[in-house]
């Protein structure tokens, strides 16, 4: 497999520089027509998704390689975390790589070029499969101005998105994560819902607004947040984000703060996702994520009850070739 005659290369990078790297030649790519792999429709969440495996939001954070990426044979990609405005994120280093445990840790906080410019390129995509946008408030904003934030985002983003995400469960911005207790959620999802109602030229249908919870919520919140996400209702979950846990690993792991990804998250993401099955019933849309890094994990994250997957880390581990083999996994 070539990918992994020149993960060496890229390794001895700096983890950053190996990612621009590798989108510029995505980018680049992008210039093919994308292609789609097809294994027949699955409908969620009123969508038609051609395959049930997504790229995970962070990965192309501000839309810049949609259609290279599309040609890797994704059903759907996320982009963002998105914000009203530009920023540039948390100082460097803020992503590093645990090669042993198959694992990153990053604290970037939601890097990107603002909400316009990611909404200009995403007119101009070529790719045909689903699109979602992960939306998220600046740094700069006063958590109690959150809502103002989200619903910005929301408003320039809608015409160009299938569906909108709306990130509260990145450990990187501060305070961020206290959006999810139910007293902050209500009053944010109800304003986005709002929001939405308001007709938009050209959309026959209320475009699906998704929450992306935390795997570190404490089993009661994790109720009352599926309680919610039934009450409103929302059009779907996506379990889950990074953990801050650290659990099974060496001090390496334990040196970066920041959010962790890849292998050690999986089983946490799992029982996330099992949990939510349960409270939520058979038929609400569930997208599992989490160090989904083979065939196996991807048909584990299924059987825990997850309608769509989407990877991350694995793809920086396993290169492009993981796409095909979950696909031929779980469809
Ligand atoms: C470097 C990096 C940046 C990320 N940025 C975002 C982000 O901006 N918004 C978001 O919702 N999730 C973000 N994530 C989380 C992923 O979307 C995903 O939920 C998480 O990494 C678990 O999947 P994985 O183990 O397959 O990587 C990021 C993950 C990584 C590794």
């Amino acid at each position: 497999m070539w990918y992994y005659a020149i993960r060496p290369a890229l390794f001895a990078l700096e983890p950053e520089r190996a990612h621009q790297l590798a989108l510029n030649a995505l980018r680049l790519a992008g210039h093919r027509r994308p292609r789609v792999r097809s294994t027949g429709t699955i409908e969620c969440m009123g969508l038609r998704f051609r395959n049930r495996v997504g790229l995970a939001a962070g990965f192309d954070k501000n839309a810049a390689a949609v259609d290279g990426l599309g040609s890797l044979g994704f059903g759907f990609i996320e982009v963002g975390t998105v914000t009203p405005r530009p920023q540039p994120g948390q100082p460097r280093p803020r992503l590093f790589r645990l090669p042993a445990a198959e694992a990153l840790i990053n604290r970037l906080g939601f890097p990107n070029d603002g909400a316009e410019k990611v909404a200009a390129r995403l007119r101009q995509r070529k790719y045909r499969g689903i699109v979602g946008v992960n939306i998220g408030k600046n740094a700069s904003t006063p958590l109690h101005h959150a809502i103002d934030d989200y619903v910005t985002c929301f408003r320039i983003l809608r015409r160009v998105a299938d569906y909108i995400v709306v990130n509260v469960s990145s450990p990187n911005t501060p305070g961020l994560r206290s959006l999810q207790a139910r007293e902050q959620l209500e009053p944010l999802l109800t304003a986005l819902l709002q929001e939405r109602s308001v007709p938009t030229p050209g959309q026959t249908r209320p475009l699906p607004l998704l929450l992306k919870i935390s795997p570190d919520l404490s089993d009661p919140e994790l109720q009352d947040i599926s309680t919610l996400l039934k009450a409103l209702p929302l059009d779907g979950v996506i379990a889950t984000n990074t953990t801050l846990s650290r659990e099974g690993l060496g001090a390496a792991a334990s040196e970066h703060t920041g959010g962790l990804s890849g292998r050690p998250l999986h089983a946490l993401s799992l029982r996330t996702v099992r949990k939510l099955r349960e409270q939520l019933g058979p038929g609400f849309p569930i997208i599992g994520v989490g160090g989904i890094d083979s065939p196996k994990a991807a048909l584990e994250m299924r059987a825990a009850g997850a309608d769509l997957i989407q990877i991350y880390t694995g793809l920086i581990y396993r290169g492009p070739a993981l796409v095909s083999q979950c696909i031929r996994a779980v469809g």
